[in-house]
């Protein structure tokens, strides 16, 4: 909000694992995600709808770990919000595990004015939404639709969202609503005029196997990985690793009392050697 008085911008990201959240830390990222993007992006779902409370508190508490200053927020999964009383209870348990907010989809004004109203900050999530819909589409591009979402984002921030993600709505619409509203918009896919930016994480690294319009690629990891597995199976494979850099090493005068002891069956220390197989060791040892 200080930063939206301030015409500055700010930056956020989806994250879903530990060491990208202390990478993204170190980068300075203002807001981190944990969105129910996970499902598609590690779990390996289908949609969005197979995702649990149980997988977004487990990402969210390794998320949590890596995080010292961004504002970290969860999203709310699929059925997680279906009412006020099960919106409370999961929104809440979110807070526990460290969220200092969370998201929701679509335009439940009385699920964010009861959040809000028990202290959990909200941020609302308008336009292309996942949850309740298997289009893939730009929203709000037909007369309809767009004063659907003007309205609907007014609406919501006088219920008392925080923040409003705009996802897949036309350039020239979320100029209006960022400009109708005070609270900070954050756009995916919605063009340059949005307070903040947020994508998927695996989509700026070249990790996800998709690529999308909205999308700019600032690494190839999927690349990088793909090579250093590959190396790997090449060095296994051929002897070249382990090298005995890797090794662990035995002083040679520990391993001489091991050679004396396996060639006259007894130690300098008096241990007799196994009789035979792990048994005779085991109790050899015990001895
Ligand atoms: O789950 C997610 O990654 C999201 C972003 C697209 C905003 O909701």
């Amino acid at each position: 909000m200080e930063k939206k008085a301030r015409g500055e911008k700010t930056v956020s990201l989806t994250c879903y694992d530990y060491p990208t959240a202390v990478i993204m830390e170190e980068a300075g990222i203002d807001l981190i995600l944990v969105g129910d993007s996970v499902g598609a992006n590690m779990l390996g779902y289908e949609t969005e709808l197979e995702v649990t409370m149980d997988d977004m508190i487990h990402h969210l508490k390794a998320v949590k770990r890596g995080i010292k200053d961004a504002c970290l927020v969860s999203d709310m999964p699929y059925a997680s919000y279906k009412d006020v009383e099960t919106a409370l209870i999961n929104a809440r348990k979110f807070v526990d595990h460290g969220a200092d907010m969370v998201k929701l989809e679509g335009f439940h004004e009385n699920i964010i004015a009861s959040l809000t109203a028990d202290g959990i900050e909200v941020i609302a999530h308008i336009g292309l939404n996942p949850q309740a819909s298997a289009e893939r589409r730009a929203f709000g591009k037909k007369f309809d639709e767009a004063v659907l979402l003007i309205d609907g984002a007014t609406r919501l921030e006088a219920a008392g969202a925080k923040m409003i993600v705009l996802e897949k709505i036309p350039q020239k619409i979320t100029e209006i609503i960022t400009r109708e509203l005070s609270i900070p918009t954050i756009g995916i896919g919605s063009g340059r005029f949005c307070d903040l930016q947020i994508l998927v994480i695996y989509d700026i690294i070249g990790f996800a196997p998709k690529k999308f319009k909205h999308i700019k690629v600032y690494g190839d990891i999927r690349k990088a990985l793909k090579q250093a597995v590959t190396a790997y199976k090449e060095d296994c494979t051929s002897g070249g690793f382990p090298a005995d850099e890797h090794a662990n090493i035995i002083p040679l005068e520990e391993f001489e009392k091991v050679t004396y002891w396996m060639q006259n069956g007894v130690s300098v220390l008096g241990n007799t050697r196994p009789i035979s197989g792990n048994n005779g060791f085991a109790k050899n040892m015990d001895n």
